[in-house]
Protein backbone atom coordinates (compact mmCIF):
# COMPACT_ATOMS: atom_id res chain seq x y z
CA UNK A 1 0.00 0.00 0.00
CA UNK A 2 0.90 3.75 -0.58
CA UNK A 3 -0.31 5.43 2.32
CA UNK A 4 0.33 9.33 2.19
CA UNK A 5 -0.80 11.31 5.35
CA UNK A 6 -1.47 14.69 3.50
CA UNK A 7 -1.04 17.46 6.55
CA UNK A 8 -0.99 21.46 6.52
CA UNK A 9 -2.98 24.04 7.61
CA UNK A 10 -7.02 25.18 7.15
CA UNK A 11 -6.49 25.94 3.55
CA UNK A 12 -2.85 24.63 2.98
CA UNK A 13 -4.75 22.46 0.02
CA UNK A 14 -4.66 19.27 0.93
CA UNK A 15 -8.54 18.37 0.12
CA UNK A 16 -7.26 20.00 -3.28
CA UNK A 17 -3.93 18.07 -3.53
CA UNK A 18 -5.19 14.68 -2.50
CA UNK A 19 -7.71 14.97 -4.96
CA UNK A 20 -5.11 14.93 -7.55
CA UNK A 21 -3.20 12.32 -5.90
CA UNK A 22 -6.20 9.89 -5.85
CA UNK A 23 -6.20 9.73 -9.67
CA UNK A 24 -2.20 10.03 -9.88
CA UNK A 25 -2.14 6.66 -7.80
CA UNK A 26 -5.53 5.21 -7.72
CA UNK A 27 -5.20 5.75 -3.89
CA UNK A 28 -8.93 6.70 -1.58
CA UNK A 29 -8.88 9.82 -0.27
CA UNK A 30 -10.14 9.79 3.18
CA UNK A 31 -10.87 12.75 4.42
CA UNK A 32 -11.90 13.40 7.86
CA UNK A 33 -13.66 17.08 7.69
CA UNK A 34 -15.65 15.76 4.87
CA UNK A 35 -16.70 12.42 6.21
CA UNK A 36 -17.76 14.61 9.13
CA UNK A 37 -19.49 16.97 7.40
CA UNK A 38 -21.50 14.10 5.67
CA UNK A 39 -22.45 12.88 8.90
CA UNK A 40 -23.72 16.19 10.51
CA UNK A 41 -25.29 16.56 6.89
CA UNK A 42 -27.17 12.99 7.63
CA UNK A 43 -28.15 13.60 11.28
CA UNK A 44 -26.59 10.42 12.64
CA UNK A 45 -25.67 10.26 16.49
CA UNK A 46 -21.98 10.47 15.08
CA UNK A 47 -22.99 13.71 13.09
CA UNK A 48 -24.79 14.87 16.46
CA UNK A 49 -21.48 14.84 18.74
CA UNK A 50 -19.57 16.24 15.47
CA UNK A 51 -21.23 19.43 15.58
CA UNK A 52 -18.57 21.27 17.21
CA UNK A 53 -16.96 21.71 14.29
CA UNK A 54 -18.95 24.01 12.49
CA UNK A 55 -17.67 26.23 15.15
CA UNK A 56 -13.81 25.28 14.53
CA UNK A 57 -13.36 22.75 17.27
CA UNK A 58 -12.42 19.54 16.87
CA UNK A 59 -14.92 16.70 17.06
CA UNK A 60 -14.38 13.38 20.14
CA UNK A 61 -11.54 11.31 18.99
CA UNK A 62 -14.14 8.28 19.54
CA UNK A 63 -16.19 9.93 16.66
CA UNK A 64 -13.13 10.43 14.37
CA UNK A 65 -11.35 7.14 15.21
CA UNK A 66 -14.80 5.13 14.20
CA UNK A 67 -15.14 6.64 11.03
CA UNK A 68 -11.41 6.30 9.90
CA UNK A 69 -11.30 2.79 11.32
CA UNK A 70 -14.01 1.76 9.32
CA UNK A 71 -12.89 3.10 6.39
CA UNK A 72 -9.66 1.14 6.43
CA UNK A 73 -10.95 -2.21 7.13
CA UNK A 74 -13.62 -1.99 4.23
CA UNK A 75 -10.74 -1.04 2.16
CA UNK A 76 -8.16 -3.03 3.24
CA UNK A 77 -7.06 -4.58 -0.42
CA UNK A 78 -7.06 -1.10 -1.98
CA UNK A 79 -3.63 0.24 -3.25
CA UNK A 80 -3.47 2.52 -0.27
CA UNK A 81 -5.09 5.97 1.09
CA UNK A 82 -4.62 9.29 1.29
CA UNK A 83 -5.60 10.78 4.55
CA UNK A 84 -6.08 14.18 5.07
CA UNK A 85 -6.84 16.11 8.14
CA UNK A 86 -6.11 13.23 10.23
CA UNK A 87 -4.04 12.35 12.29
CA UNK A 88 -4.89 15.71 13.85
CA UNK A 89 -2.91 14.71 17.24
CA UNK A 90 0.00 12.48 17.94
CA UNK A 91 -2.41 10.14 19.12
CA UNK A 92 -4.39 9.97 16.34
CA UNK A 93 -0.96 8.87 14.86
CA UNK A 94 -0.34 6.73 17.07
CA UNK A 95 -3.73 5.26 16.35
CA UNK A 96 -3.43 5.37 12.44
CA UNK A 97 -0.20 3.22 13.06
CA UNK A 98 -2.26 0.68 15.27
CA UNK A 99 -5.23 0.24 12.72
CA UNK A 100 -2.86 -0.13 9.52
CA UNK A 101 -0.42 -2.28 11.61
CA UNK A 102 -3.81 -4.42 11.78
CA UNK A 103 -3.95 -4.75 7.97
CA UNK A 104 -0.55 -5.51 7.86
CA UNK A 105 0.30 -2.04 6.48
CA UNK A 106 2.01 1.24 7.67
CA UNK A 107 2.13 4.99 6.51
CA UNK A 108 4.78 5.59 4.12
CA UNK A 109 5.22 9.16 4.37
CA UNK A 110 3.57 12.45 5.42
CA UNK A 111 3.70 15.21 3.01
CA UNK A 112 3.63 18.54 4.85
CA UNK A 113 2.21 21.26 2.98
CA UNK A 114 3.33 24.68 3.88
CA UNK A 115 2.05 28.37 3.00
CA UNK A 116 1.90 31.58 4.55
CA UNK A 117 -0.07 32.32 7.09
CA UNK A 118 -1.71 35.74 5.49
CA UNK A 119 -2.69 33.20 2.07
CA UNK A 120 -4.27 30.35 4.77
CA UNK A 121 -6.93 33.14 5.47
CA UNK A 122 -7.35 34.27 2.25
CA UNK A 123 -8.02 31.38 0.17
CA UNK A 124 -10.29 30.21 3.11
CA UNK A 125 -12.60 33.38 3.16
CA UNK A 126 -12.72 33.39 -0.59
CA UNK A 127 -14.07 30.27 -0.57
CA UNK A 128 -16.23 30.98 2.56
CA UNK A 129 -18.01 33.30 -0.21
CA UNK A 130 -18.53 30.89 -2.49
CA UNK A 131 -19.55 27.36 -1.29
CA UNK A 132 -21.29 27.12 2.21
CA UNK A 133 -18.93 25.57 4.64
CA UNK A 134 -19.79 26.89 7.72
CA UNK A 135 -16.40 27.01 9.29
CA UNK A 136 -14.95 29.47 6.64
CA UNK A 137 -18.15 31.75 7.55
CA UNK A 138 -16.56 34.84 9.23
CA UNK A 139 -12.64 35.43 10.31
CA UNK A 140 -12.99 34.78 13.75
CA UNK A 141 -13.38 30.99 12.99
CA UNK A 142 -11.06 30.65 10.54
CA UNK A 143 -8.69 32.28 12.53
CA UNK A 144 -9.61 29.85 15.68
CA UNK A 145 -9.09 27.10 13.65
CA UNK A 146 -5.45 28.04 12.38
CA UNK A 147 -4.83 28.77 16.30
CA UNK A 148 -6.07 25.15 16.54
CA UNK A 149 -3.48 23.78 14.48
CA UNK A 150 -0.96 25.82 15.77
CA UNK A 151 -1.33 24.55 19.68
CA UNK A 152 -2.49 20.64 18.86
CA UNK A 153 -1.61 19.77 15.05
CA UNK A 154 1.32 21.17 14.03
CA UNK A 155 3.42 19.02 16.50
CA UNK A 156 2.06 15.81 14.34
CA UNK A 157 5.12 16.47 12.43
CA UNK A 158 7.44 15.21 15.11
CA UNK A 159 5.99 11.68 15.36
CA UNK A 160 6.79 11.44 11.37
CA UNK A 161 10.29 13.27 11.93
CA UNK A 162 11.20 11.03 14.64
CA UNK A 163 10.11 8.09 12.02
CA UNK A 164 12.16 9.56 8.77
CA UNK A 165 8.82 9.62 6.95
CA UNK A 166 8.74 13.61 7.36
CA UNK A 167 8.35 15.35 3.64
CA UNK A 168 7.77 19.22 3.36
CA UNK A 169 7.17 20.55 0.13
CA UNK A 170 6.24 24.23 -0.72
CA UNK A 171 1.82 24.72 -1.28
CA UNK A 172 2.26 28.36 -2.97
CA UNK A 173 1.92 28.09 -6.54
CA UNK A 174 -0.48 26.36 -9.02
CA UNK A 175 -2.23 22.92 -8.85
CA UNK A 176 0.30 21.26 -10.88
CA UNK A 177 3.26 22.72 -9.46
CA UNK A 178 2.56 21.58 -5.90
CA UNK A 179 1.39 17.95 -7.27
CA UNK A 180 4.83 17.88 -9.30
CA UNK A 181 6.86 18.91 -5.75
CA UNK A 182 4.68 15.83 -4.24
CA UNK A 183 5.32 13.42 -7.29
CA UNK A 184 8.87 13.94 -6.75
CA UNK A 185 9.07 13.46 -2.89
CA UNK A 186 6.76 10.32 -3.93
CA UNK A 187 9.40 9.45 -5.86
CA UNK A 188 11.90 9.44 -3.12
CA UNK A 189 10.09 8.33 -0.13
CA UNK A 190 9.38 5.04 -1.84
CA UNK A 191 13.05 4.53 -3.37
CA UNK A 192 14.36 4.63 0.29
P1 LIG B 1 -11.08 19.75 7.45
O1 LIG B 1 -12.18 19.59 6.49
O2 LIG B 1 -9.94 18.84 7.43
O3 LIG B 1 -10.65 21.27 7.36
P2 LIG B 1 -9.25 22.05 7.55
O4 LIG B 1 -8.15 21.25 8.10
O5 LIG B 1 -9.61 23.30 8.23
O6 LIG B 1 -8.79 22.26 6.10
P3 LIG B 1 -9.58 22.81 4.86
O7 LIG B 1 -10.44 21.72 4.31
O8 LIG B 1 -10.22 24.12 5.15
O9 LIG B 1 -8.36 23.13 3.92
P4 LIG B 1 -7.52 22.16 2.98
O10 LIG B 1 -6.14 22.08 3.48
O11 LIG B 1 -8.25 20.91 2.67
O12 LIG B 1 -7.47 23.06 1.70
P5 LIG B 1 -8.37 23.03 0.38
O13 LIG B 1 -7.80 22.08 -0.59
O14 LIG B 1 -9.78 22.90 0.74
O15 LIG B 1 -11.70 19.70 8.93
C1 LIG B 1 -12.79 20.50 9.28
C2 LIG B 1 -13.00 20.48 10.79
O16 LIG B 1 -13.36 19.14 11.19
C3 LIG B 1 -11.74 20.80 11.60
O17 LIG B 1 -11.67 22.17 11.92
C4 LIG B 1 -11.93 19.97 12.86
O18 LIG B 1 -12.69 20.69 13.75
C5 LIG B 1 -12.74 18.77 12.40
N1 LIG B 1 -11.88 17.60 12.19
C6 LIG B 1 -11.41 17.14 11.00
N2 LIG B 1 -10.60 16.10 11.17
C7 LIG B 1 -10.54 15.89 12.52
C8 LIG B 1 -9.82 14.97 13.32
N3 LIG B 1 -8.98 14.09 12.76
N4 LIG B 1 -9.98 15.04 14.68
C9 LIG B 1 -10.81 15.95 15.24
N5 LIG B 1 -11.51 16.87 14.52
C10 LIG B 1 -11.38 16.83 13.17
O19 LIG B 1 -8.08 24.50 -0.15
C11 LIG B 1 -8.60 25.64 0.50
C12 LIG B 1 -9.05 26.66 -0.54
O20 LIG B 1 -7.91 27.13 -1.25
C13 LIG B 1 -10.00 26.08 -1.59
O21 LIG B 1 -10.96 27.03 -1.92
C14 LIG B 1 -9.08 25.78 -2.78
O22 LIG B 1 -9.75 25.85 -4.00
C15 LIG B 1 -8.01 26.85 -2.64
N6 LIG B 1 -6.69 26.40 -3.10
C16 LIG B 1 -6.13 25.17 -2.91
N7 LIG B 1 -4.89 25.12 -3.46
C17 LIG B 1 -4.66 26.35 -3.99
C18 LIG B 1 -3.57 26.93 -4.70
N8 LIG B 1 -2.46 26.24 -4.96
N9 LIG B 1 -3.68 28.20 -5.10
C19 LIG B 1 -4.80 28.93 -4.82
N10 LIG B 1 -5.87 28.44 -4.19
C20 LIG B 1 -5.81 27.17 -3.77
MG1 LIG C 1 -10.08 20.05 3.25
Amino acid sequence: MLNIVLFGAPGAGKGTQAELLMKEYGLLHLSTGEMLREEIAKGTAAGQKAKAIEQGNFAPDEVVIELVTSKILENRDSKGFVFDGFPRTTSQAGILDSILESVDSNVTMMISLEVDQKVLAERLLKRGEEENRLDDRNISIIEKRIGIYHERTEVVMDYYKQAGKFYPVSGEGTLDEILNRIKEQVIVATQK
